[in-house]
């Protein structure tokens, strides 16, 4: 069997990436490949980021890999927080200050101004190759939280093509079905099939 490394020791996507590679690919995390340290993301775009992470691994450890780096960009704060998502509050992976900070700043902001969407960057490093990926969904920042699902942004992002729920209001598989990340990690995922 072939082996891939995911660039994260997320558990929630490494299983997800497993089941949809169901059984073709050794999926890898970090951790199992010894990699304990924080890999530098660094980079002005999440397509850099992404890329970052996946020639660390392949660099430091010699093994095919996949990455993925997602931002939220909101039109009328110029498209932030962008790549600074997972820490625009000033702390990092604090979803509470994060969605503060957002509401906050669009406090003035009008309906009709409130477009935004979420964006996924996936770099695939095989065989000496570089393949880039992206999923996204359009959507609407709302005036105030609604629903405790999913996590992030998702109580303050209501999608285009939904029935008017936030991503926090929805199941998993609905979420999935439709959000940037399911459609990068789908568009990843049938381009790994055609070449097993
Ligand atoms: P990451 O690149 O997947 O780590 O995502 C960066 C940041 O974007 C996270 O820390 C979250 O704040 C936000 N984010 C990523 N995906 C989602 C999502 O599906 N819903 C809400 N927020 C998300």
């Amino acid at each position: 069997m072939k082996t891939l490394v995911m660039a994260t020791n997320n558990a929630h996507k490494l299983a997800e990436i497993r089941e949809m590679l169901g059984g073709e690919y050794e999926i890898l995390g970090l951790a199992d490949v010894g990699c304990n340290e924080d890999i530098p993301e660094t980079a002005p775009t999440i397509e850099g980021n992404a890329e970052m992470k996946a020639r660390y691994v392949l660099e430091h450890y010699g093994l095919d890999c996949f990455s993925d780096d997602t931002g939220l960009e909101i039109d009328a704060l110029g498209g932030e927080p962008g790549v600074h998502s997972a820490r625009y509050g000033g702390v990092a992976h604090d979803s509470e200050r994060n969605i503060d900070k957002v509401l906050r700043l669009m406090a003035e902001v009008p309906a009709g101004r409130r477009t935004a969407r979420f964006r996924t960057a996936i770099v695939l490093l095989q065989s000496g190759r570089l393949h880039r990926f992206e999923g996204r969904v359009e959507g609407r920042i709302l005036t105030e939280r609604h629903g405790t699902g999913g996590f992030g942004y998702d109580s303050i992002f209501q999608p285009v093509e939904g029935d008017g729920r936030t991503f926090a209001q929805m199941a998993g598989n609905e979420k999935n079905a439709i959000s940037h990340r399911g459609r990068a990690v789908a568009a990843l995922v049938q381009f790994i099939k055609q070449q097993a």
